[in-house]
């Protein structure tokens, strides 16, 4: 028996990345998953998204380690996607117990050189889409008198970002969303917090470095704000934390904001 045993959790942006390592981890500990996933390239930004092999991969590895799976290629801002997806775990599962949105894109511009559609995007992807996700799954949380909502910002969601005014935008929406929905949500038992990595080592690391023709260990350099000596932190990291939130050790944390930053936000 597993700790999230009989759980159900709903995961955007699983195919790879922190989604994809917190989906393993928590089937580890017995949770069924719904991995939700765009499972394609998109036109902004211009590096690896997730795959349909990788949510496919995705279900086989979580059925090795004994738990069940679902699977979902969707946008995150295509609601009838999502409605679908929900509806889809609900019949396959019959409830949601964790949601992790996760989801989410990030690029570099200068607020004077910033196209509408990569304001647009940037902003439906990481705030609309959480909105659009919650709204779908929450009901059944609301129903069901529990459940916990986890929501992936950043340390940008928590201080300014250099060339990335609408990343930071976006993740400082998703920290007050977070906040807000913990108010509204806290009478019918449901929890809401937000978690906020430092750099993580995923594909979006490497493909925000390539878009700036530098090496991640390069861009890492650049930014150099973690106190202790690592360029970045694992998904894996990204996984533990939220295994803790989404657990009942967690249980009277609900609104907050959670830092995993190897110490980036204390200077
Ligand atoms: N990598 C970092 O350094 C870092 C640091 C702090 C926070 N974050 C945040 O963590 C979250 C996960 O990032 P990651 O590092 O795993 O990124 P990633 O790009 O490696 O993985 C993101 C996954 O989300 C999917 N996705 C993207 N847009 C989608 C959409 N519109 N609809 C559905 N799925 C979509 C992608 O296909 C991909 O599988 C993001 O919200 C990101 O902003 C990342």
């Amino acid at each position: 028996m597993g700790e999230f045993s009989g759980k159900v959790a709903f995961i955007t942006g699983a195919a790879h990345g922190q989604g994809r390592a917190t989906a393993l981890a928590l089937a580890k500990e017995g949770a069924n998953i719904a991995a939700f996933d765009v499972a394609k390239k998109i036109e902004y930004p211009a590096y690896e998204f997730g795959t349909s092999d990788e949510l496919k991969s995705l279900k086989e590895e979580i059925e090795s380690l004994g738990s069940k799976a679902v699977i979902f290629a969707g946008d995150v801002r295509d609601n009838d996607a999502v409605e679908a997806a929900v509806k889809g775990t609900i019949d396959a599962f019959g409830k949601i117990d964790i949601l992790f949105n996760n989801a989410g894109i990030c690029a570099y511009a200068k607020v004077h050189e910033m196209t509408d559609k990569e304001w647009d995007a940037m902003i439906d992807i990481n705030l609309k889409g959480p909105f659009i996700v919650t709204r779908a799954a929450v009901k059944y949380m609301m129903e069901a008198k529990s459940g916990v909502i986890i929501n992936n910002s950043s340390v940008m969601g928590l201080r300014g970002g250099n060339r990335l005014s609408h990343y930071t935008a976006s993740k400082w929406g998703l920290t007050g969303l977070t906040k807000a929905w913990a108010i509204e949500l806290a009478p019918y038992n449901i929890r809401v917090v937000s978690i906020h990595p430092t750099g993580v080592n995923t594909p979006m690391n490497d493909g925000l470095a390539a878009m700036e023709g530098k090496t991640p260990e390069e861009i890492a350099e650049a930014s150099a704000g973690n106190l202790l000596p690592v360029p970045w932190i694992e998904p894996e990291d990204t996984a533990n934390l939220v295994l803790y939130l989404a657990s009942d050790k967690a249980r009277y944390a609900t609104g907050s904001q959670f830092v995993l930053d190897a110490g980036l936000l204390s200077v």
